[in-house]
């Protein structure tokens, strides 16, 4: 068996091809290795995407370094495949609101390609689109605690209205990525899904501001450098570890139930920024990050937690990693791979 990973060098994506290759099958990581975002995380993105590399060779997944806007290279890449997860993107909303044009060509354009190799090789297919396609009218109906925002009902599920409140180009682009996963299912019968991921983390995520707040919290703790908070600190997330992530990619193949998912950790993973900075902190033996408050950002969501409801009932999948027990696990691995967070000289 054998199984293709878009962005197979990016965070979610080592997982994936790590997933795979214990199963046994071969991977097949297809990944542009583009630096646009790791430039802006103050990382070294030259030693990130090296440890990328190794980390692939290591498992004895095989990389080719090509782009999911490219077809041809892509049909050539998926036949001898049997599967598809695809997980390249321009992930974060506030690169999309600089590089609206990045934005389309890889969410929109690339994920319509991914789609129809599908179709053409009658491949099952997995979608990574976003819980942003909710839209930040939610955030006009929270209350909150001390340490968080609330809302009524605490989980939200597909039939929850979308797009509410203003729209960013990720938001755009995700969800016209996530419309094209639909007509393929209903038009042409692809065995295919879209899953609204919640907030991921996990190791190897070198997250920045823009894009994996757990990780970029938890660099920044191990670092010792300051944090910037923006807006509260009491938005809230269902956080999903990238493991349990993957036993639901093969819950979707095992089951190839097509349609639209909500994928998070569901109540019982409920947390706040403030309240994950307090566990870092327990973590690292009380040594806090300073922390910079700084304004609410554009487009931004203050509160989701998904119901899993349906991901439960139709793939038989649950998460297993709770978020202090998966936090522990990413606060471990930054403080054994220290080096790769040094600031460049
Ligand atoms: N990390 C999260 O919290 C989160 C939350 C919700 C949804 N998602 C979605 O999950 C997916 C994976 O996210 P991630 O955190 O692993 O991101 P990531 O940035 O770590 O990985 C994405 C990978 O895709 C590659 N890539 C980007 N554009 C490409 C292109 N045009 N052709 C080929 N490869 C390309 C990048 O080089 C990178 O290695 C994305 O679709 C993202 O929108 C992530």
């Amino acid at each position: 068996m054998k199984v293709l990973v878009t962005g197979g060098a990016g965070f979610l994506g080592s997982h994936v091809s790590e997933f795979y290759r214990t199963k046994g099958w071969e991977v097949l990581a297809y990944d542009n290795l583009t630096k646009f975002e790791l430039n802006r995380t103050g990382h070294n993105p030259e030693k990130i995407r090296e440890y990328n590399q190794k980390f692939l060779n290591k498992i004895g997944a095989q990389l080719v370094e090509a782009d999911i806007r490219d077809y041809q290279k892509l049909l050539a890449a998926a036949r001898s495949c049997d599967y598809i997860i695809h997980t390249a993107a321009q992930p974060a909303m506030t690169i999309g609101i600089e590089d609206p044009d990045l934005d389309f060509t890889s969410n929109v354009v690339g994920t319509y390609n991914v789609l129809s190799v599908a179709k053409k090789l009658n491949i099952p297919v997995v979608n990574c689109c976003t819980i942003h396609v909710y839209g930040n009218g939610i955030n006009d109906n929270l209350t909150e605690d001390p340490t968080r925002y609330l809302h009524t009902p605490v989980a939200i599920s597909e039939d929850f209205p979308i797009l509410t409140g203003k729209i960013t180009p990720l938001h755009a682009s995700k969800i016209c990525g996530e419309h094209y996963v639909r007509m393929f299912i209903d038009t042409y019968g692809l065995k295919a899904a879209s899953f609204r991921l919640t907030g991921l983390y996990g190791e190897r995520q070198f997250g920045g501001e823009d894009h994996g707040w757990v990780a970029n919290f938890t660099i920044r703790t191990v670092m010792n450098r300051p944090i910037s908070l923006f807006n509260t600190g009491k938005q809230v997330r269902d956080i999903l570890h990238a493991k349990d992530l993957c036993e639901c990619f093969h819950a979707f193949y095992e089951q190839q139930i097509a349609g639209v998912y909500t994928v998070g950790g569901g109540p019982e993973h409920m947390i706040s920024l403030i309240e994950t900075l307090n566990y870092l902190g327990e973590l690292n033996n009380n040594n806090k990050s300073e922390i910079k408050f700084a304004g609410e950002r554009f487009g931004d969501l203050n509160y989701f937690v998904s119901d899993i409801t349906k991901v439960r009932t139709n793939l038989k999948w649950q998460p297993k990693i709770k978020p202090k027990q998966g936090i522990s696990y990413l606060y471990n691995w930054v403080r054994e791979n220290r080096e790769l967070f040094e600031k460049q000289q």
